[in-house]
């Protein structure tokens, strides 16, 4: 695996690859099975697999959770080797931003409803980003979990608006036999919560509504951001003691709404 840690040498890399397609998993560490899903569909779509670690500052709209957020590099880069990654960008912050951030891109609806009330500019770091890294690696297709399924949907419409040439693909959550979303934060959960979490998605599948669904994980000690339904998707964020977790599921197929979400 080649690691590119400087932008300019990853763009002349990737900019001599003519002909050869490049599936891309931008990530931000502490890598999971999810992630390795991602990897694996890459590998079998493309000529090479690239991924990128980098802990976006830009998105974190709670600076406590920046600094807690699980830092797993070693472990990362021997997890991506083992995978047969073929190229990893790994960026410095003051490299990615030189314009210190005064560049962004923003989306003025979809973001901000859901996680967008609750982690406010959020989702503008997450497109700034991702553009960032589209642009750096010039991948035919990138690869995003439908676990972050707000975020999904907002990288396919920038995808759109502003006529970018790589394909984004969706791929499935993966769960824990239990049915919890894996996810980077999760290794932040104690014991206990990690037991407890996994009926916040038994509790989102049930056949109820947002609201009873909301008052029985308060009953399971859940903290609930928010439980809502769209285009036939249940969605919810929740508190399990100082970690948030997020998470959706399918439940009608064919509904209508007048958001894309
Ligand atoms: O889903 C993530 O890990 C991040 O939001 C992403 C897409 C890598 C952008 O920083």
């Amino acid at each position: 695996m080649e690691i590119f840690n400087n932008i300019q040498s990853a763009r002349k890399h990737f900019r001599t690859l003519d002909g050869v397609s490049v599936g891309f998993i931008p990530t931000m560490g502490a890598l999971h099975a999810g992630h390795l899903s991602l990897v694996r569909r890459a590998a079998a779509e493309n000529d090479i697999v690239a991924a990128s670690i980098f802990i976006n500052p830009a998105q974190f709209n709670d600076a406590n959770d920046f600094e807690n957020y699980p830092r797993k590099f070693d472990t990362d880069i021997s997890l991506l080797e083992a995978f047969e990654v073929d190229v990893l960008l790994t960026p410095e912050v003051e490299d990615m931003f030189p314009d210190k951030y005064n560049y962004q891109v923003s989306e003025n609806k979809e973001s901000k409803i859901l996680e967008g009330l609750y982690r406010p500019r959020h989702f503008d770091g997450v497109l700034t980003v991702v553009l960032k890294l589209l642009n750096i690696v010039h991948p035919g297709k990138a690869y995003f979990g439908e676990k972050d399924w707000q975020q999904l949907k907002l990288i396919q419409g920038m995808a759109k608006a502003l006529f970018l040439d790589t394909e984004i693909i969706a791929c499935p959550t993966i769960r824990e036999k239990d049915g919890l979303a894996m996810s980077s934060r999760n290794i932040l959960l104690d014991k206990d919560e990690l037991k407890r979490a996994a009926k916040f998605h038994q509790i989102l599948s049930e056949k109820t509504t947002p609201e009873a669904k909301t008052t029985t994980l308060e009953k399971a000690g859940f903290k609930v951001d928010y439980i809502e339904e769209r285009e036939g998707r249940i969605l919810g964020a929740v508190r399990l003691g100082k970690v948030r977790l997020i998470d959706n599921e399918q439940i009608w197929e064919n509904q209508k709404s007048n958001t894309n979400l």
